[in-house]
């Protein structure tokens, strides 16, 4: 490969990429995906593999620190993480000035730079042992938070972490438990969660990644990272998608038109019709990652008890499309947003914690990114180029 940030400054060049289609901004150890094939493999172990026989916190150690741990590694890990859960007093005030019609996305981003002043001497990104401190605060403390934008969203009572019970099933109560009683953890539940953040921990440099190593090239630390990367992955076009797909079949279920006709409206792209969780800048083929999302799907709704018809219009919508011309000469396929929700809906969360819940199970990859632009010693300040379109030099008009 070229490098090209010498060849264009040697040669006085630019390259003009819109979206960065063909511009590698970083080398990078962490995830390969070869998009032709749609094979994903973090730190070289395959994603069905991972998602099949590890835990979220396994595939978080090792993302972060490069290979699997051993049960020691990940016994210590698991503690640390839990000690630290509590949130300052102070920071559940910040929760009451918000409005509870808020989205949760804007509220754990928000809560994550008000996070941040907790720690502002602790946070230095050029001292390993605050980056180390900083990196479990993260891990221990987004997902209280996230269960705090959740109970806001619904007028209840927020709960204190109870460290005695695993990561998955300490945010599912915080979640869904009450003060009034004990919360009974359902393991079906909680196991279709803990795969479903595995599949979402990372994804080599898509948009909320990049955002996360270009806030952090500047010095920034990994709490203001993490917290823009949040605001990058809320978009629609990214993260924001797996809300957008159940709003979709929600529409389409509503109006009758049938899916047929939905599609017809998407191939002749009228305005703001997109099939939602279809289609990705890199996979060209099935994305992995909602094969194994498509399988669980139908396992997790039938373990819950639960039926619903917005997954059979998922399967008609996805059938009619894999078939259709349009879609097979753009080679779009369901992404993993694509079924996501349905499984999310059936487990209980509003719609809009989707986008939530895929922030928690990034958050290693975002974490992972930032140690490696942080620790490589060609990190340099990220600073795009641009053709500038504007006026020719010209002056004021005399006043
Ligand atoms: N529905 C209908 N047509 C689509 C879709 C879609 N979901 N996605 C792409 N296309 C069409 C485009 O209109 C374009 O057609 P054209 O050549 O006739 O103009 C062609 O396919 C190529 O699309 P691009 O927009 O150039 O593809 P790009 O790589 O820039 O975009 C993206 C990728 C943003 C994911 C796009 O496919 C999309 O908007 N999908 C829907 C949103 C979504 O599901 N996002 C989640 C992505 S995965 C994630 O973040 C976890």
């Amino acid at each position: 490969s070229l490098d090209v940030s010498t060849l264009t400054r040697q040669s006085g060049l630019t390259a003009l990429d819109y979206g960065f289609v063909n511009t590698a901004a970083t080398k990078s150890s962490i995830t390969y995906i070869d998009g032709d094939q749609g094979i994903l493999r973090y730190r070289g172990y395959p994603i069905e593999q991972l998602a099949a026989s590890s835990t979220y916190l396994e595939v978080a150690w090792l993302l972060i620190y490069g290979e699997m741990p051993t049960a020691d590694q990940l016994g210590e890990f698991d503690e640390k993480i839990r000690r630290h859960t509590l949130l300052h007093e102070d920071l559940k005030h910040f929760f009451s000035a918000l409005p509870h019609t808020a989205h949760p996305m804007a509220v754990i981003s928000s809560a994550l730079s008000a996070l941040s002043t907790y720690y502002e001497s602790a946070a230095d990104p050029s001292d390993p042992e605050q980056v180390e401190l900083t990196t479990i605060r993260l891990l221990a403390k987004l997902p209280v938070i996230a269960g705090y934008a959740h109970k806001k969203a619904t007028g209840q009572a927020f709960l204190y972490p109870d460290n005695s019970l695993s990561f998955v099933d300490n945010f599912l109560r915080l979640n869904f438990g009450n003060m009034a009683e004990p919360y009974e953890i359902d393991p079906v539940l909680s196991k279709a969660l803990d795969r479903l953040l595995i599949l979402h921990a990372d994804h080599e440099q898509n948009a909320s990644t990049s955002t996360v190593r270009l806030v952090g090239s500047t010095g920034a630390n990994l709490y203001a990272s993490v917290s823009a990367g949040i605001n990058a992955l809320s978009g629609p076009l990214h993260g924001g998608a797996n809300e957008a797909v159940l709003e979709m079949l929600g529409r389409i279920r509503d109006s009758g038109e049938g899916v047929s006709k939905f599609v017809e409206r998407v191939k002749n792209k009228e305005e703001g019709v997109k099939l939602m969780g279809f289609g990705h800048r890199v996979y060209k083929n099935y994305d992995p990652r909602a094969k194994i999302v498509k399988e669980s799907a139908d396992e997790v709704l039938a373990q819950l008890g639960v039926s619903d018809p917005l997954l059979d219009l998922a399967k008609e919508l996805e059938q009619i499309a894999l078939e259709d011309d349009y879609f097979k000469e753009r080679r779009l396929y369901p992404n993993v947003d694509f079924y996501t929700g349905v499984i999310y809906k059936a487990m209980g969360f509003p719609t809009r914690m989707f986008t939530v819940l895929f922030a928690i199970g990034r958050l290693p990859g975002w974490v992972a990114h930032w140690r490696e632009m942080n620790e490589d010693p060609q990190t340099k300040i990220g600073r795009p180029q641009q053709l500038y379109t504007g006026s020719a030099a010209r002056d004021l008009p005399q006043r």
